[in-house]
């Protein structure tokens, strides 16, 4: 198997990125740097090791979703000390985050061990849907949405267009579904910014046909089968 292949199906990183982990020298196959692209290892013999830490492949493969609470960090060991979603999953299976929210964003979240699906589900090309419940303080006028519905500027930079709907207005708050495509960094946040909004809460509540649904703050389960084959055949 390439070198490469193993690595993104453990979940080092997508294809790519692996590529470039590998050609920085990061890679030690059986004790020695291993630069080349287009290395080929036995994956059943060789000990290929990621920054002091063997890589395997998984012999069965899990799919969780989970309803992430504000105030957890989407990072394996967070370099502030906070708290991390892992905290939260009971399995001695060594799990990954398929993409990421902000620590004060909450909601769905899936994780796995399958460096495969979790690729396909992040690649820009599958253009899976992230839907997310956006609070904001004050009101929001119909003017404001238009903008975010073309692209609105940040820092100089186009955002993607985002599908907006008013949901509700309670008190002072106003309630809005937002619908994108991409993952860029805080990606919501920065739209809102960019329009003078206050954003009080940020929820994801579906992935392409994976809702957040009743899971309680903090808690997980497995995704069914029909919620598995709705990411891997979305596209
Ligand atoms: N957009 C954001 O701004 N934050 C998230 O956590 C997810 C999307």
């Amino acid at each position: 198997m390439r070198l490469n292949k193993f690595l993104s199906g453990a979940g080092v990183a997508s294809r790519r990125k692996c590529d470039e982990i590998i050609k920085s020298g990061s890679i030690k196959v059986n004790g020695k740097v291993v630069c080349e692209l287009g290395t080929i290892i036995n994956e059943k013999k060789d000990k290929i090791v990621y920054q002091g830490v063997e890589v395997k492949l998984p012999t069965s493969f899990v799919y969780i979703k989970l309803n992430k609470p504000k105030g957890y960090a989407c990072t394996a060991s967070d370099e502030k000390g906070r708290k991390t979603i892992y905290e939260l999953i009971k399995t001695n299976e060594r799990l990954f985050s398929v993409g990421r929210l902000d620590y004060d964003t909450e909601g769905l979240i899936i994780l796995t061990n399958d460096g495969d699906f979790a690729n396909k589900v992040m690649h820009p090309r599958n253009e899976i849907e992230k839907e997310y419940q956006v609070t904001i303080e004050g009101e929001i006028l119909e003017s404001e949405l238009a903008v975010m519905r073309k692209g609105v500027v940040v820092d100089g930079e186009k955002m993607p267009p985002a599908r907006i709907k008013f949901l509700d207005k309670k008190g002072d708050s106003t309630r809005l579904s937002v619908v994108i495509h991409e993952g860029q960094n805080r990606q919501v946040r920065r739209m809102f910014e960019a329009i003078g909004k206050t954003i009080k809460l940020l929820k994801r509540v579906r992935i392409g046909g994976v809702k957040l649904g009743g899971l309680s703050r903090g808690d997980y389960k497995d995704l069914t089968i029909d919620e598995l084959n709705l990411l891997v055949r979305a596209k």
